[in-house]
This record gives C-alpha cells, sequence and structure tokens, in this order.
C-alpha cells in the first residue's frame, strides 16, 4: 500500500481506531504523530472490544511496527498499562514490535493537576478537556521547557530537568490555585522506574521510518481528535493543543510532505463532539437519545455522553482543504438505520461565516433524504446496501467532492465494505 495519513475530518471519535485496524495488515508500520492519551480508539476483534489510548491501532498486528512518534505527548503510565494489558489479553508487545520516540514530550503530574485547575477555575466556560494534561504538556513543549521521553532513561538527568521546572509549576499549583505541591523525590523515583521500564522500546522513531520507507515498505500515519479540534484551524479555542489535520503527520514523526501518498479522511455518517464549543447541526431531545444509544455514542477516553448531530457537508469541504483528502472512509452508516428520515446538511446560508472564525453563528440548510429501513450490518459490499442507502453514500461524496472507497456497516474489522483501488492493493512485498 502507499503510504498514507488517516486523520478525522469532524471532532474526534469518528472511528479511526478501526479503520486503522483494518489496513494495518497491509503495511509495515503504523505511527502516531500528535496527541495523547485525550485520544480513545476502539478495536472490535471477534466481539471482543479494545481501547487504545497511546499504543497506535496496528498493535493488534504482529508484522506491523508501532510508533510512537516524536509529536505525540507521552504518559508513561498510561502507555506502561496499556501494554501490560495487551500482552494479559495475548498480544505480544515485544521491543521490536512498539518504538516510542526519544523526543515525545512526557506528561508530567503537574500537568495533569494544572489540566484539571484550569478546567475547574473556568467554571461553565470550561473547555470541556479530558484532563488528562495535553495542554499543559504542549504548553511546556513549546515554551522550551519540557521534559522528553529520553530525560527519563537517566536518573540524573531528570533530577537536573526536574529541579529547573518544578519550582515555577509548583508555585502555580499552591499559590494561584491553593492545590498540593507536586514532591520532586516522589515523582523522581516513580518517572526513573517509568524509564528503566520503557528504556527497551525507546529509540529514533526518523530512522526507523526512514528505513521502511527506502526499503518499498509503506506506512500508515494515524491521526488522534479531528480536523475541527485542530489548535489552528478548529473551532479555538474549544479545541486541543496540537495540529491535527494531515500536514502534521510529517512533523510529528520526521517524515517529509514528498513521502505521503494518499490522505483519508474518517467521517462519520452523521456527527458527534464531545466537550464545549460551536456544533452547527447539534441536535436535541429524542432523536439525539436515539442516535446516541444505537451508536453508543460515550467518550471511549472519558465515558461523556457525546453531543449529537446531522451529517455537515460544510464541515467536510473545509475538512477536504485543510487535509487534502484523497479518499473518504464513511463510518456508522449503520447507526442511521434506526431513522425513517435522514436530514443532512449541505451546507451554511453564509458559508465562510463559518471559517472566518464565527462559527457559532451559522445557519445551516437541510436537505432531507430516505432511510432505508433495514439492517446493513451483514453487507459487504456497495450493491448489497439498500439502494437508500447506497443514495446517501453517493450524496456524502458529492457534497463533500472527495470519493469514499470505504464504508464501515458496524464496529468488528469484518463490518467493513471495501471499494475503489486503494484499499485493495496488495500489502507491500
Ligand atoms: P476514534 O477515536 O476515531 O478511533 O473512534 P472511537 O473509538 O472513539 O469511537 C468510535 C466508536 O464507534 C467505537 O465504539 C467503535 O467501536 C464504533 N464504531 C466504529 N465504526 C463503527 C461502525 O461502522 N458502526 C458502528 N455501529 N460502530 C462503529
Ligand atoms: P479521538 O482520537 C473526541 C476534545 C475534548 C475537549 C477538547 C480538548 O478519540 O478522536 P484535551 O484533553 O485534548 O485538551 O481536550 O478536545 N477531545 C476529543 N474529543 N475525541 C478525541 O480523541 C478527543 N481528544 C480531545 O473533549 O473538547
Ligand atoms: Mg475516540
Amino acid at each position: 500500500m502507499p503510504n498514507i495519513v488517516i486523520v478525522g475530518t469532524q471532532w474526534g471519535d469518528e472511528g479511526k481506531g478501526k479503520v486503522v485496524d483494518v489496513l494495518s495488515p497491509h503495511v509495515d508500520a503504523v505511527a502516531r504523530f500528535q496527541g495523547g492519551n485525550n485520544a480513545g480508539h476502539t478495536l472490535v476483534v471477534d466481539g471482543e472490544q479494545i481501547v487504545l489510548h497511546l499504543l497506535p491501532s496496528g498493535a493488534l498486528h504482529p508484522d506491523c511496527v508501532c510508533v510512537v512518534g516524536n509529536g505525540v505527548v507521552v504518559d508513561p503510565g498510561v502507555l506502561l498499562r496499556e501494554i501490560d494489558q495487551l500482552e494479559a489479553r495475548g498480544w505480544s508487545m515485544g521491543s521490536g514490535k512498539l518504538l516510542i520516540s526519544a523526543h515525545a514530550h512526557v506528561i508530567m503530574p503537574y500537568h495533569l493537576s494544572l489540566d484539571a485547575l484550569r478546567e475547574t477555575a473556568k467554571g461553565a466556560k470550561a473547555i470541556g478537556t479530558t484532563r488528562r494534561g495535553i495542554g499543559p504538556a504542549y504548553e511546556d513543549k513549546v515554551g522550551r521547557r519540557g521534559i522528553i521521553v529520553a530525560d527519563l532513561l537517566s536518573a540524573d538527568r531528570l533530577r537536573e530537568r526536574l529541579e529547573a521546572v518544578l519550582p515555577d509549576k509548583n508555585r502555580m499549583i499552591s499559590e494561584w490555585y491553593g492545590a498540593d505541591a507536586i514532591d520532586l523525590e516522589e515523582t523522581l523515583a516513580t518517572f526513573a522506574a517509568f524509564g528503566e521500564r520503557l528504556a527497551p522500546y525507546v529509540g529514533d522513531g526518523v530512522s526507523l521510518l526512514h528505513r521502511i520507507t527506502s526499503t518499498g515498505g509503506s506506512i500508515l500515519f494515524e491521526g488522534a481528535q479531528g480536523a475541527f479540534l485542530d489548535v489552528d484551524h478548529g473551532t479555538y479555542p474549544y479545541v486541543t493543543s496540537s495540529n491535527t489535520v494531515a500536514g502534521a503527520a510529517c512533523a510529528g514523526t520526521g517524515v517529509g510532505p514528498t513521502a505521503i501518498d494518499e490522505v483519508v479522511g474518517i467521517c462519520k455518517a452523521y456527527t458527534t463532539r464531545v466537550g464545549s464549543g460551536p456544533f452547527p447541526t447539534e441536535l436535541e431531545g429524542e432523536l439525539a437519545e436515539k442516535l446516541r444509544r444505537v451508536g453508543g455514542e460515550y467518550g471511549a477516553t472519558t465515558g461523556r455522553a457525546r453531543r449529537i448531530g446531522w451529517f455537515d457537508a460544510a464541515l467536510l469541504r473545509q475538512s477536504a482543504r485543510i487535509n487534502g483528502l484523497t479518499r473518504i472512509a464513511l463510518t456508522k452508516l449503520d447507526v442511521l438505520s434506526c431513522l425513517d428520515e435522514i436530514p443532512v446538511c449541505v451546507g451554511y446560508e453564509d458559508e465562510d461565516l463559518g471559517f472566518r472564525g464565527s462559527f457559532g453563528a451559522v445557519r445551516p440548510i437541510y436537505e432531507t433524504l430516505p432511510g432505508w429501513g433495514s439492517d446493513i450490518t451483514g453487507c459487504r459490499t456497495i450493491d448489497e446496501l439498500p439502494t437508500n442507502a447506497q443514495a446517501y453514500v453517493a450524496r456524502m461524496s458529492e457534497l463533500i467532492g472527495v470519493p469514499i472507497e470505504l464504508v464501515s456497516v458496524g464496529p468488528g474489522r469484518e463490518e467493513t465494505i471495501l471499494q475503489g483501488d486503494l484499499f485493495r492493493r496488495e500489502p507491500s512485498p
């Protein structure tokens, strides 16, 4: 397969994990390039559900190397727990199977404290973060005071770094917010022990990925979150703290733009959002409740009920532009089987308004498509879908202007329809 970047096109939780898992047997490596354990990517294999927060979604395929790229922020305790949990369930995560970039930044206990304290202090204006310390960790990265994975490998080095940064953090935590300061010795002991356990996995992601591409292998770059949570292109300030668009795959792994062949956008057949911020096609009431129930729309990381809305073509067209989408994978089409009629937003009355910064003020224009009223989870080709479901897929593609080459009709690996040439290509030799 070519080198493909996979990104969320909406506000996250589009089904990226499932699609990456389906495509992983055809590539040599899957690399995460941004975000951290704010992500929750769900894989369903033989009816068993696995939620990954930091490990790339190629983890369940033995021949696929997993790379946690330099652009990711790593909570080492969470990562080690995830490795242990997979091993306990029979999936091997030996050191040849996983590489963690030495340059990835580490989420420290003060990042978790500050995330929670700031959110609580904001009250009703809170962003609704996952409280995993993501924002504070990226702030320190850009502020050139972060601790990187390589720093965990030497207790002396780690002490030096903690002595440099912890006093300021503790001043903020205890003097500004009146919370408990973080103990240096305890943090040092915990994180040096994490370093020892992580050491076999830590390495140079750039060399590994370049070795793969220069020997004819292929890589999947797995995005987290979604286009409208991007810190530059999303609904700021209700966004995450990294660039989530496809371009970030390069900086976040050390592979140049010329190595990327395709960008596949994962798009839910309707829309969801977790946390605060504008959502033009948001639905309230019984219908939202029904879709939430049928679609299981509860956060894979925090368990929060996801907000629900109709498909929004204006968002997707913008997503296609900012990501350079070449193909789309449409997910959760089966969830819409419970509706007689399906409204879709074809655009906004003033489409530029949203993307000029007044996203909360846009007025969506809807058209209503007929439902299909039957279970589609057993369909494995486009032709097996009811005519109205085929028409829904065709209309989505027409509205977005990008071909839909994968349709997901259930959470399981096998509940997938592939069409077009990209996903049919043979695995690289
Ligand atoms: P991600 O963050 O983009 O990987 O998505 P999440 O895993 O957070 O959320 C997607 C949810 O939908 C998970 O529970 C998946 O198991 C489930 N899912 C994925 N694709 C489908 C699908 O086509 N149909 C249904 N019904 N569920 C799906
Ligand atoms: P995946 O990869 C959905 C949202 C949070 C909040 C905002 C900022 O599973 O699609 P943060 O903790 O990042 O500072 O929170 O971003 N958010 C997500 N929403 N899916 C995700 O990841 C998300 N990661 C962060 O709910 O609104
Ligand atoms: Mg998710």
